[in-house]
């Protein structure tokens, strides 16, 4: 079943959310064949997400890499599991480059993610100038290293997100999506339950081809998920 991933970064206020959630759950009807889809909403606003059909599920953007304690400002894996949560986005280029979170730091938020029984959505993927060194490769291999120690029987998603695409309007062509997703395969090989998804200016418009010919089982979504019409047609292009 392909994922579809709607990553609202830090966009909506609760009655947005719940504005969104009502539009979403119109659209949709009782469920999308084949699709499974994912809110990832800022954390005040999960709550107002939620739904309660249970046609979609919820996930946090991010968790903090200690269990509880003196960390003002953060959230727990076990707050976040707490809130209904069933995903966590970890390691988001914005998150990396914009709040320095780098391998070790992510190792220890995907170990809380796990001890929370959350499934973690990581995210990986080059920059501009990485790919124009040639080295998008090597970027993957050592961004996937950070995976070492995370348990290879749980499930996990894979988000290949090339850091140029982000954002920009440029979503990588399919064959860039599944050279990468080969690679990542490649690079995982050990894990049973693994999904590839892309995400990097995902529109209605190239949902389609991406899907079929990206070599992906879904999409995490950033500006097209913050409309639910868009979101919703994004995740009926399988
Ligand atoms: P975008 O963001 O779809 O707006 O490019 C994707 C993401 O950052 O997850």
């Amino acid at each position: 079943m392909n994922l579809f991933v709607a990553n609202w970064k830090m966009n909506m206020t609760r009655p947005q959310a719940r504005a969104y959630a009502l539009d979403l759950g119109s659209r949709i009807g009782d469920e999308i064949e084949g699709a499974e889809l994912v809110l990832a909403p800022p954390f005040t606003a999960l709550e107002a997400a939620r739904d309660p059909r249970g046609r979609w599920t919820l996930g946090a953007q991010n968790l903090s890499e200690h269990h509880a304690g003196a960390f003002t400002g953060e959230v727990s894996g076990a707050m976040i599991a707490e809130a209904g949560c069933r995903y966590v986005i970890v390691g988001h280029s914005e998150r990396r480059s914009l709040f320095g979170e780098d391998g070790p730091r992510l190792s220890r938020k995907l170990a809380r993610a796990r001890e929370s029984g959350l499934v973690p959505i990581y995210c990986v993927g080059e920059t501009e100038r990485e790919r124009a060194e040639g080295s998008t490769a090597a970027t993957l291999a050592r961004q996937v290293e950070t995976l070492a120690d995370d348990p290879a029987a749980e499930p996990l998603v894979v988000a290949y997100e090339p850091v140029w695409a982000i954002g920009t309007g440029l979503a990588a062509t399919p064959s860039d999506s599944a050279s990468a997703a080969a690679h990542l395969r490649e690079l995982l090989s050990s894990r049973a339950g693994l999904r590839i998804l892309y995400g990097g200016s995902v529109n209605p418009g190239n949902a389609r081809d991406l899907l079929t010919n990206g070599g992906v089982d879904g999409f995490l979504v950033g500006g097209a998920s913050l409309e639910a019409a868009g979101f919703a047609a994004i995740a009926r292009a399988g």
